[in-house]
């Protein structure tokens, strides 16, 4: 099959199929390897679907207050209303933008599917304009395969 993702892209998901532990560690070590990994990704999170919100698990990069983002806001809860993955060049032209910091001006939100059910999303954050593109976007999709069901399992979780 045809694909668009690099050597890089290739090698990190090598890393997350060795990764082993409790659904906590396996995630939180996913996140940590794409930020350190991936060129210009500052921020680095997953927030689990849970009704109508998107609470935020385990992240890399600076502290946020929106822990809690409902379905419908920003580019991550548009990305659940519209069932899809958004890459934005230049978040200054999102219109509901909620911003994590300041110095934020490119993102990519990439959903998190088990059995064709979203049960969360990878979120990612760049200080660089114009940083993700769709062979990022195809990256994250394949490593939301992998940790789709590590995802259903906390998101279920209160
Ligand atoms: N920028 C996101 C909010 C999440 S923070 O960036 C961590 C949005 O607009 O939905």
């Amino acid at each position: 099959m045809p694909t668009g993702i690099s050597e890089l892209h290739e090698s990190v998901i090598d890393q997350v199929l060795d990764l082993n532990g409790s659904p906590e560690v396996i995630l939180q070590s996913t996140i940590d390897l794409l930020h350190s990994t991936m060129p210009g990704w500052d921020w680095v999170g997953i927030y689990f679907l849970r009704g109508d919100k998107l609470i935020l698990g385990p992240y890399k990069g600076t502290d946020t207050e929106h822990k809690e983002i409902k379905v419908g806001e920003g580019v991550c809860g548009s990305a659940i209303k519209e069932n899809a993955n958004k890459i934005v060049d230049d978040v200054t032209t999102v219109e509901n933008y909620i911003a994590c910091t300041p110095n934020t001006k490119s993102e990519i939100v990439v959903l998190i599917k088990y059995q064709d059910e979203v049960v969360a999303q990878f979120d990612v954050d760049s200080d660089k304009a114009a940083n993700f593109t769709p062979q990022d976007e195809e990256f994250l999709i394949e490593v939301a395969d992998l940790v789709g069901p590590y995802c259903r399992v906390l998101a279920t979780k209160s």
